[in-house]
């Protein structure tokens, strides 16, 4: 493997992290780049991969205060031809070949480096066949044209999270990955897929919907089910598959649902009185038979019932149970709740989102998209996003709680666009909604085993909760803005100083990945894979619509 033509030669003082070498003539002057894959061959005997970190010509004649310094001044011709000249490289080292183990000894001066073809040999660089069952060969390292780099569907409950500020190409990737993660290989002529949940923010996804609506299916997943608000003109496309977003709100805890009513009412504050009034008068309305027991729905759906709620709470602030500041919140909690149903018809729309779907999801191994976009979610604030996001992720937390008693190993993706939104980090980012926060909290501390895995996505990192991003053990990272750098670094557990320097500057389609996922042992950049499935609603074209307007 390789051209057998060494390009450079280590130099002395190499440790076994790094090695600075120099360039044969012959590779002098842009046969190197940096990021380049190269091999040292030890003493002729170990191989060791590494990556070119820098690149410094050198020219003793061109030395900040040299002798030349005065004839550099007047524009003089300085006699380069007589002048050292030579070319440095600092190279970064990665491991000892076959498998990328870890170096213990470092390379010697002297020692040759060879061009090594990252495509040609991935399984003595990465020490994985290609193709292995349960990896996917994902993307093209950086500078090679097809050298993917394998990630391994075991480090997927692990949760992951993709980072980069907008149009840098989240989305176009998760959707590459996707494609890839219903086209799993297993053995020859057998690909699986894993289900997935979505939760689409700008319906980046809805096209992988309508390709499998045309073809029938997508990859090995036979169906993709698209969710819209009940009130969307979208219900009526493909309505085979188009399912409203509708919740059943005895699916909850009554503590849970007390949160929801006070939360959404102040806009995400969780004020522990009212919470508890809250739940005061639901038990109140159960012991006097106002509502059968745990039928919460019946309160914001049936008007005599809703008006008994208000009656009963008036009854609880005559006896002083619950103090008057904090029963006229509840009323107009109660009353602003009611908007769920009235505006949107999330509780009275039918079928709901119940447990039985995530045990219809999971065994047949639908992808699941819930659109959050204008068009799917006409008029739908945020805070009512946010409420539907509670209620999946306490049913998803809920079931998956259930697989792991009864023993039943179950894997799920939850893909969440704009994460930052449903587990804020509340110190920096204040949009409210502890309850999504806190039920994604709890999914992501749970082991591996629990089988429900986070794909956290954001274009601002830090925004998200500390404690969920720090269960997120792999990361696709695209250019990032300056201010999240330094967050950035610290929980994907470092960068090389190479790709440090990149973060902010990465194009759009590179990412780097780095990760339990990655059977890589080291971050690496990399260009996302074309889509097979055109990304058409990321696209603006803002040309034909003025030319459209000028008509
Ligand atoms: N690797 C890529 N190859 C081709 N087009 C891409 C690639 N990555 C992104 N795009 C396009 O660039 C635009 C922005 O990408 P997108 O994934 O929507 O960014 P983000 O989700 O980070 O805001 C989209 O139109 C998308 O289709
Ligand atoms: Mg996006």
């Amino acid at each position: 493997m390789g051209e057998r033509k060494p390009v450079g030669v280590v130099l002395s003082g190499a440790s076994t992290q790094s090695a600075v070498c120099q360039v044969y003539e012959h590779a002098e002057k842009g046969k190197l780049r940096e990021g380049m894959f190269l091999q040292i061959e030890s003493q002729g005997k170990r191989k060791i991969l590494g990556r070119v970190a820098s690149i410094i010509p050198q020219n003793e004649f061109y030395l900040p205060g040299d002798a030349w310094t005065e004839a550099r001044r007047k524009q003089w011709q300085v006699p380069t031809n007589l002048a050292r000249q030579y070319e440095l490289f600092e190279m970064e080292l990665l491991g000892e070949l076959p498998g990328l183990k870890e170096i213990s000894i470092p390379p010697y001066a002297g020692d040759n480096v060879f061009e090594i073809d990252v495509s040609k040999a991935p399984e003595e660089i990465f020490g994985v066949k290609n193709p292995s069952p349960g990896v996917i060969w994902y993307g093209s390292l950086l500078g090679y044209r097809d050298a993917p780099i394998p990630l391994t569907i075991e480090g997927i409950p692990m949760h992951c999270a993709v980072f980069g500020v907008t149009g840098s190409g989240k989305s176009y990737d998760v959707g590459a990955l996707i494609e890839k993660l219903v086209r799993i290989y297993s053995e020859e002529n057998i690909q699986l897929s894993i289900p997935m949940l979505i939760i689409d923010a700008n319906a980046d996804y809805i096209d992988y919907f309508k390709y499998s609506q045309e073809k029938g299916s997508l990859g090995a997943c036979p169906t993709v089910i698209r969710f819209v608000f009940p009130n969307s003109p979208e219900l009526k496309t493909y309505p085979k598959n188009t399912r409203p977003i509708a919740i059943n709100l005895n699916n909850l805890t009554l503590r849970d649902l007390a949160e929801l009513i006070v939360q959404y009412y102040s806009g995400g504050e969780k004020n522990e009185l009212q919470v508890a009034g809250i739940e005061t008068l639901i038990q109140t309305m159960e012991a006097r038979g106002d509502i059968t027991h745990e039928n919460y729905q019946q309160i914001f759906l049936d008007e005599d019932t809703f008006r008994a709620a208000l009656r009963r709470l008036d009854e609880l602030r005559k006896s002083d149970a619950i103090h008057s500041a904090t029963a006229a919140a509840i009323y107009r909690g109660l009353n602003k709740f009611r908007e769920i149903e009235n505006r949107f018809n999330i509780l009275s729309e039918t079928p709901r989102i119940e447990g039985d779907f995530i045990d219809n999801l999971t065994d047949n191994r639908f992808i699941a998209i819930l659109d959050f976009s204008a068009d799917a979610a006409p008029g739908v604030p945020l805070s009512l996003k946010q409420l539907v996001i509670s209620y999946i992720s306490s049913i998803l937390f809920q079931k998956f709680t259930d697989y792991k008693v009864k023993r039943e190993e179950r894997y799920m993706l939850f893909i969440i666009e704009e994460a930052q939104n449903y587990c804020p980090n509340l110190a920096v980012y204040n949009v409210g909604y502890s309850l999504a926060k806190e039920k994604l909290s709890l999914i992501s501390t749970q082991g591996r085993k629990f089988g429900l895995s986070l794909c956290l996505i954001s274009q601002r990192p830090s925004f998200i909760d500390p404690i969920v991003l720090s269960m997120c053990n792999t990361f696709f990272i695209h250019r990032i803005s300056p201010e999240d750098v330094s967050f950035v670094k610290k929980v994907c557990g470092g960068l090389p100083k190479d790709l440090e320097r990149r973060l902010t500057i990465l194009e759009r389609g590179e990412v780097i990945v780095t990760g339990q996922m990655s059977k890589v042992p080291f971050p690496v950049v990399i260009n996302v894979p074309g889509r097979e499935v055109e990304h058409t609603y990321g696209k603006t074209d803002v040309l034909k619509a003025l030319r459209r307007l000028a008509k």
